[in-house]
């Protein structure tokens, strides 16, 4: 992590504060060894003035129990098999208890949610299997309140002392909806989405759906239902919803803070945006344009000149984080304007923001009557004639101002344009 890192994420901090976050944490995740890494990344959250929820599954049972820890499907729980569920699940507590407790913050469990009996499924009475009926929110946002943090497990309680066996993914988004939360993050055992070749990435929720109505049989179940769930979550108000996998060292606060993440969001809205820069944004563009200075795929341009030109800076944000950049220089007197310092973060490339922050320029462009965009590139140039049909030209046909310019970078690059016409 280096300092414009620490910079993005001190960001988050004022934006944060008393917001509220579901983390969700897969039984099987709590015979990991990385758990204590997980409960720390909680406490920074929760030090940064986070409310958090943690909802926990049911640890692995092991070989002699012929059980099912992650409740992948309906099926009838005889009373027996409930109790190893409640002997477990309360030793997990204790267990994020004793782990929070280490890291001096108070916790608790609450009987906060409200369960009946699944009932007859075809045919089959499914005995001590529940659903969530009601969340104790009251109870619940007394405990935040108070900077507690409260800890859930997949067991519910009806009105006269009967407790049932839930399915974790369900508490989490139940609590999740019913206290408004700001993000529900599943932390699972797996890896990311089969069938997508990148680990960590971003859906919008109707790509989700498409993908899980294509991946259904082929899913394996804990990743089924946290994303059908995950879904249900974006079309009921929740906008992000994070798959993390728990087994990497610090993923957590990666997937929070960090450009890259480390798992896949699904979101809902309004999460991605192009802006005019502010000042604050310097730090980032100079951080996002000189990997592609080092790269030569972007003419140096040092702080002072990014600061001169900050009126001309066009950002592509994220869920907060800056992720792309865009320059339109203009040149009133050959009534033309140069598109400058385009630069996409490579983690996320590929997703048609380059596209979307040309065709933005192109506009505006247009509305402010240049007659002509042009480009000058030294490794961009076959993406601008495929992706926003720009066309080769000679350098000599640059305005006078920027061939001096180009003449003394020896760098070579090709010039494309395009014209505008009114
Ligand atoms: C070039 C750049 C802006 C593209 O942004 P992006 O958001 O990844 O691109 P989009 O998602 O809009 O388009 C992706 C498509 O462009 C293609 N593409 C990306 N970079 C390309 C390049 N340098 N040359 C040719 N094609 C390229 C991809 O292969 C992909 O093609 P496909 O849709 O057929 O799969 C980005 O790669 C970048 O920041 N590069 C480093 C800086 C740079 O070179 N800037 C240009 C300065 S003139």
């Amino acid at each position: 992590m280096n300092v414009a890192d620490l910079r993005g994420i001190l960001n988050y901090v004022p934006r944060y504060r008393d917001r509220t976050f579901i983390i969700s944490i897969e039984g099987e995740i709590a015979t990991e060894e990385n758990l204590p890494s997980i409960l720390t990344d909680i406490a920074v959250l929760w030090n940064l003035g986070i409310r958090i929820v943690i909802v926990h599954g049911i640890p692995n049972l092991g070989p002699q129990h012929q059980l099912d820890p992650d409740l992948s499907g309906q099926r009838p729980i005889p009373a027996a098999e409930l109790d190893i569920y409640i002997t477990a699940a309360s030793r997990l507590t204790h267990k994020i208890l004793e782990g929070l407790a280490a890291r001096n913050i108070r916790a608790l469990y609450p009987n906060a949610i409200i369960a009946a009996p699944t009932g007859i499924l075809s045919g089959a009475d499914q005995l001590t299997s529940g659903k969530v009926t009601r969340v104790d929110t009251a109870l619940l946002n007394q405990i935040l309140s108070q900077s507690l943090i409260p800890v859930l497990s997949p067991l519910g309680f009806d009105g006269e002392g009967h407790t049932f066996r839930l399915l974790t993914d369900s508490v989490a988004f139940e609590v999740a909806r019913t206290l408004k939360a700001d993000k529900l993050i599943y932390i699972t055992a797996h890896d990311s989405l089969i069938g997508r070749d990148r680990l960590s990435e971003q859906l919008p929720v109707h790509e989700a759906e498409k993908y899980l109505d294509e991946q259904k049989h082929k899913l394996p179940t804990p990743l089924l239902t946290k994303l059908t769930h995950a879904i249900q979550a974006c079309r009921m108000g929740i906008n992000r919803v994070h798959l993390v996998d728990g087994r990497v060292d610090e993923a957590l606060l990666g997937e929070i803070f960090l450009n890259e993440g480390t798992g896949t969001m699904i979101y809902a809205n309004d999460y991605q945006s192009i802006r005019p820069a502010q000042k604050k944004d310097i730090p980032a563009l100079r951080n996002l344009m000189l990997r592609a200075e080092k790269k030569q795929e972007l003419l140096p341009r040092s702080r002072q000149h990014i600061i001169a030109n900050l009126p001309h800076y066009s950002v592509f944000e994220m869920d907060g984080h800056l992720v792309g950049c865009v320059a339109l220089i203009p040149y009133p007197e050959e009534q033309a304007a140069e598109i400058a310092s385009l630069c996409i973060h490579p983690s996320h490339r590929g997703q048609g923001i380059g596209r979307k922050l040309v065709s933005f320029l192109e506009n505006t462009a247009r509305q402010k009557k240049f007659r002509r965009l042009f480009v000058v590139s030294t490794q961009a140039a076959q993406y601008f004639q495929t992706m926003a049909e720009f066309k080769p030209i000679d350098p000599s046909e640059l305005p006078k101002e920027r061939l001096q310019i180009y003449q003394q970078s020896g760098r070579n690059s090709i010039v494309l344009a395009k014209d505008l016409p009114n």
